[in-house]
């Protein structure tokens, strides 16, 4: 049946609130800016954005004139899941086409046409020399942050092709001191990978820079897929391929992990990035300690106008929790994490609410073949919990399709 409102005034209008707040020394209009990628690779592209309502974009990797970009097409690959498209993209994109001399002038024209906006930078060298040449540069031109990607396999242009910066924490370190050297006004933010032992090193290595602030994280390593007619790994680039990084939601738990890890050992400012697609992904990486969040697979999937659903669930969110800024969400969850050694041992069991079960049997085949044999079917299709063999181990509510239908409850020791 179609649902129509009778009445428009019955649907709840909320004015659009104020998200502005200071983070990193600078001004931002809400939380949700562009990470560096394929939409801030171009003027008119982050033009159209910032119209939309981000509040800021950190311009694509750039490099030094005369840096060898060696490119190879398609470079897109997709890891669907249950018939969702995108739950993980694959890139084998490096760095811009675009040397410093494009984007110095792309800075410029964009501070000038936008000065309330923040537009971040990207940058990636082999020398020191050139490294401090493009945080000049930049900083000539009026950038507001800059962000050094120490993240993305450094291809043919790093002195250890193929590695990524982030992953030797005396490479880390020195390159970083290096930036921030140069860097006489703005902030910087070494862009780091999840592909180390220890994160909270790496963290450790970029505060001892000097640096100001950290980007965790990016894509993952990954192999996207084999077809499995010709034995060929996707991307398929005439019959090869190779390991691609991976975006989007699927790796939105690994981003989350890294920046609670980091903010709850390191002292120093976080951007987030990696698969925020909503205002309440954003709010998690707030909650774990990021100050602003970096969208990119959702923008390249759902366009620049997600901005608007961003702000108004946000705006919504802040009102019904009663906070008066973004910034207050910074490090909320912090609180509740620690190690495993710090859980409370409780006595849990399953409970499974009559009237909400729809009978589907989902739980009993879960318990019965993956969990504790706990869960018994019955004929009249209402499974009963058998509190001698379950542990609480919360298999089943997973399961279930039915929200709130199976709890986890605690119970007295006898
Ligand atoms: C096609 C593509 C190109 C990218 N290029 C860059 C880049 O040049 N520099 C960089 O630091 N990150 C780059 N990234 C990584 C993004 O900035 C971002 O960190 C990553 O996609 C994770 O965020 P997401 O899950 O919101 O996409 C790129 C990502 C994609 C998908």
């Amino acid at each position: 049946m179609r649902m129509e409102y009778k009445n428009f005034k019955e649907i709840p209008i909320y004015p659009k609130r104020d998200l502005s707040y200071d983070f990193l020394g600078l001004h931002w209009e809400n939380p949700f800016i562009l990470a560096a990628a394929p939409s801030t690779d171009d003027l008119d592209m982050v033009r159209r954005a910032f119209k939309a309502g981000w509040s800021g974009a950190i311009l694509k990797t750039t490099s030094i004139e005369g840096t060898r970009v060696d490119l190879c097409y398609p470079m897109m690959s997709t890891f669907d899941h249950d018939g969702r498209r995108l739950f993980g993209m694959g890139n084998i994109d490096l760095i811009s086409e675009h040397h410093i001399d494009v984007v110095e002038r792309n800075v410029r024209t964009l501070k000038q046409e936008f000065p309330e906006k923040v537009v971040g930078a990207s940058i990636m060298a082999g020398r020191k020399d050139d490294w401090q040449r493009l945080v000049e540069r930049l900083e000539n031109a009026g950038v507001d942050l800059i962000e050094c990607s120490f993240s993305c396999p450094q291809g043919n242009i790093g002195e250890d092709p193929g590695k990524m910066l982030a992953q030797s924490l005396s490479a880390t370190e020195l390159t970083a001191r290096w930036v921030k050297e140069a860097a006489r006004r703005v902030p910087v933010s070494i862009k780091i990978t999840p592909h180390v032992t220890d994160i909270v090193e790496v963290a450790r290595a970029v505060k001892r820079s000097g640096c100001d602030a950290l980007t965790a994280s990016n894509s993952i390593q990954a192999l996207m897929g084999i077809d499995i007619r010709t034995f060929t790994p996707y991307p398929s680039l005439g019959g090869k391929s190779t390991y691609s990084g991976m975006t989007g939601p699927a790796i939105k738990p690994i981003t989350l992990r890294t920046i609670a890890e980091i903010a709850r050992n390191v002292d120093i400012p976080i951007l987030g990035t990696g698969g925020a697609s909503t205002w309440s992904d954003a709010v998690e990486f707030m909650s774990v300690g990021a100050g602003v969040v970096q969208f990119c697979t959702a923008v390249m999937h759902h366009g620049f106008r997600i901005i608007d659903d961003l702000t108004s669930g946000m705006g919504h969110y802040l009102e019904e929790m009663e906070f008066r800024s973004p910034r207050e969400i910074v490090g909320k969850a912090l609180p509740h994490i620690g190690s495993h050694d710090d859980l409370p041992r409780r006595t849990i069991r399953s409970k499974i609410d009559r009237r909400l079960c729809i009978g589907c049997d989902q739980c009993v085949v879960a318990c019965r073949d993956g969990g504790h044999m706990a869960i018994d079917a019955r004929p009249d299709r209402i499974p009963v919990v058998n509190d001698d063999r379950c542990v609480g181990c919360g298999l089943c509510q997973h399961v279930c399709p039915v929200d709130n239908c199976i709890r986890m409850e605690e119970i007295a020791i006898q």
